[in-house]
C-alpha cells in the first residue's frame, strides 16, 4: 500500500488500474480512522479489486467556530488502519493541493441541507459536496463508500450523484458501535471518561424510541418527546436537535407510516455527537 499526496500521482495510478480493467472503490475520509472507517474499507476491498482511501480534513466544510484546527490528525496511524483493512492506495493531499486560493466554482445543495445538521451548519454540506465531487473527478471510481452514521450526508451525496450525473455507485454502510453502544466517531477522543459515560445517552434514547415504534407508536411528536425525556436524565447532555424525517426526502413528518430517519445531535460538554437509525414502518 502506498500513500500519495498529489492529484497527479493518484490520477496516474488510477489510470493504470483502469487500463488493466480493475474495479475501483473510493472511501472518502477525513482521517483519524477508527473501526467504522475500517469497516467501510474492508467492505470496499471485498467488493472491488482496488481501494483508494482519501484522507483530507476539508477546510471548507467547517464553520468559523468549529474544530478545524483541533480536528485529530495522525497519518501514520491511519496508514496502519488502511493497510489492515485492505486499502491499496491512500490519497492524502494538503489543502493547497485541493484548493486554489481564488476558487470560484463549487457545489450547492438546497432543501436537503436545510434541516438536521445543516440547520446550524449553513455551509457544511456545500463544502462536503464540493470536496466529494472533486474527489469523484480526481479518482473516477466505480463505487464510493460512506457511513450511515452521517445519514444526512449520505442522502445528500446520493442526490448529488443523481442530479449531477456522476458515474459512480454510492454504497451506504451500517453504523459501527462500541461494545456499550456508542457510535464510533473521530470526535469520541475529545470526551473525558465522565463524558464518555454520559455519551451512552445517545444510543439509549434511540433504543427507547425504537422500542416505542415496535410497540406501535407512530406520532413523531410523541416519539421525539420519548427521546427528549431520556436525554434529559443525563446532566452532561445538551440537545442540539431531535428530528424524525422521511428517510428519503428528509422532510419532517407527523406520522411514522413510511421509512423514517430518527436523527439526534447532542453536545456532551463541548463535543457535538450525532447518532441515528432508519425505521421501515
Ligand atoms: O464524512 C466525512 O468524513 C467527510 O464529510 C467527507 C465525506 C470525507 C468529506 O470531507
Amino acid at each position: 500500500m502506498n500513500t500519495v499526496k498529489t492529484i497527479n500521482e493518484v490520477r496516474n495510478q488510477v489510470k493504470v488500474w483502469k487500463k488493466e480493467g480493475y474495479s475501483i472503490a473510493l472511501v472518502p475520509t477525513m482521517g483519524s480512522l477508527h473501526a467504522g472507517h475500517a469497516s467501510l474499507i474492508s467492505r470496499a476491498a471485498k467488493e472491488n479489486e482496488k481501494v483508494v482511501v482519501s484522507i483530507f480534513v476539508n477546510p471548507i466544510q467547517f464553520g468559523p467556530s468549529e474544530d478545524l484546527d483541533s480536528y485529530p490528525r495522525d497519518l501514520n496511524k491511519d496508514e496502519i488502519v488502511c493497510e489492515g483493512a485492505g486499502a491499496d492506495l491512500i490519497f492524502a493531499p494538503k489543502a493547497t493541493e485541493m484548493y486554489y486560493k481564488d476558487i470560484e466554482a463549487s457545489v450547492s445543495v438546497k432543501e436537503l441541507a436545510a434541516g438536521l445538521c445543516g440547520a446550524k451548519r449553513p455551509n457544511h454540506f456545500a463544502g462536503v459536496c464540493t470536496v466529494v465531487s472533486k474527489l469523484f473527478n480526481i479518482i473516477p471510481a466505480d463505487k464510493a463508500y460512506f457511513g450511515q452514521k452521517d445519514a444526512q450526508q449520505l442522502a445528500i451525496i446520493k442526490r448529488m450523484v443523481r442530479d449531477l450525473n456522476f458515474d459512480i455507485e454510492i454504497i451506504g454502510c451500517p453504523i459501527i458501535r462500541e461494545k456499550d453502544g456508542l457510535a464510533k466517531s473521530s470526535r469520541n477522543v475529545y470526551l473525558s471518561p465522565e463524558e464518555r459515560q454520559a455519551a451512552l445517552i445517545l444510543n439509549k434514547s434511540l433504543t427507547k424510541c425504537r422500542e416505542a415504534l415496535s410497540n406501535g407508536e407512530r406520532s413523531t411528536n410523541l416519539l421525539k418527546e420519548i427521546i427528549k425525556a431520556q436525554i434529559q436524565t443525563e446532566t452532561l447532555a445538551r440537545i442540539d436537535y431531535i428530528e424524525i424525517v422521511d428517510a428519503l426526502s428528509l422532510d419532517a413528518i407527523d406520522f411514522a407510516n413510511k421509512p423514517i430517519l430518527v436523527a439526534i445531535a447532542i453536545y456532551i460538554g463541548k463535543t457535538r455527537l450525532i447518532d441515528n437509525f432508519i425505521y421501515e414502518a
